[in-house]
């Protein structure tokens, strides 16, 4: 299966055998994560994999996935980092998946301070991932995910291709499942927004905007398979506007 593929079939894993995953595959792994491309150019990121097999790594919790591996992600802090960040970790999960391991994205814990310290850059972000217990895979109607009607705004008619980037857009995993992703849509363009949180929720906005570069991993992985040319932009009379409910990430311009 291809990444493309597996964007529609792709669930979180929760449960793992405490099993040790062949070298070859996480050189391969890694080998795939050094070679990604980034959603901003000139952040430099470092990524850790962690085995969790033979001592705990941390990682505890009300949320925390216990696995045998995790992949974690530290980043320079510049501008739309982590949007940078959701998106290079969106293809490493894909790619992961695509071999026959699961993954699940670890917002709610974090490796101990140990670690933590060894890492070059910020700590942003880990990916929980080993041999699965469970089905790796499901039906794409099965994922809990809001009706395209409550996420997409068509203000003209577009392209079955557009629809289904568009899809593969809404698959997309996000923390707590929260779906922030909303979408203007014209033939040309398409304006993609975040749903402000509520100031209670405030703390969030940062796993937010790590959710918005997973969702633009899955759009951008869609546009390559559907030979869509598409290229990312900011609006600079979207940016200064301000909107009641949600927030201007950017542009998907396709030609
Ligand atoms: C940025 C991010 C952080 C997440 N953190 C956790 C977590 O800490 N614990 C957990 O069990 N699941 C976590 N998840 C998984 C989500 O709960 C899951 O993606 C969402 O409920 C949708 O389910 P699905 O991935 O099976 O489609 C996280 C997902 C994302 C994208």
């Amino acid at each position: 299966m291809n990444m493309y593929d597996t964007i529609f079939s792709r669930k979180s894993i929760r449960k793992f055998y405490y099993e040790t995953i062949e070298w070859e595959t996480l050189d391969d792994i890694l080998k795939f994560a050094d070679s990604l491309s980034m959603l901003t150019q000139g952040i430099k990121v470092e990524f850790k994999l962690i085995s969790n097999i033979e001592r705990n790594q941390g990682f505890n919790g009300p949320f925390a996935v216990r696995a045998p591996y995790y992949i974690s992600l530290s980043s320079e802090k510049k501008d739309d980092y982590l949007l940078n960040a959701g998106y290079i970790m969106q293809q490493l999960s894909l790619y992961i998946e695509s071999k026959g391991l699961g993954t699940c994205f670890m917002g709610g814990a974090s490796p101990g301070w140990g670690l933590k310290n060894t890492m070059r850059f910020d700590y942003v972000i880990s990916l929980a991932f080993g041999k699965s217990k469970e089905p790796l895979y499901r039906e794409s109607f099965l994922a809990k995910r809001y009706p395209e009607s409550e996420l997409v705004v068509y203000k003209e008619e577009v392209s079955s291709d557009i629809r289904k980037m568009l899809e593969a857009a809404r698959l997309a995993p996000s923390s707590l499942n929260n779906q922030p992703w909303r979408f203007v849509v014209y033939k040309n363009r398409i304006h993609i927004f975040a749903k402000k949180n509520p100031w209670i929720a405030r703390p969030l906005d940062k796993l937010k905007m790590i959710d918005m570069g997973i969702m633009l991993a899955n759009l951008m992985i869609a546009a390559e398979e559907l030979w869509i040319d598409v290229k990312l932009t900011k609006s600079e009379a979207l940016m200064n506007k301000s909107f009641e409910k949600n927030d201007y990430i950017l542009t998907v311009l396709i030609s």
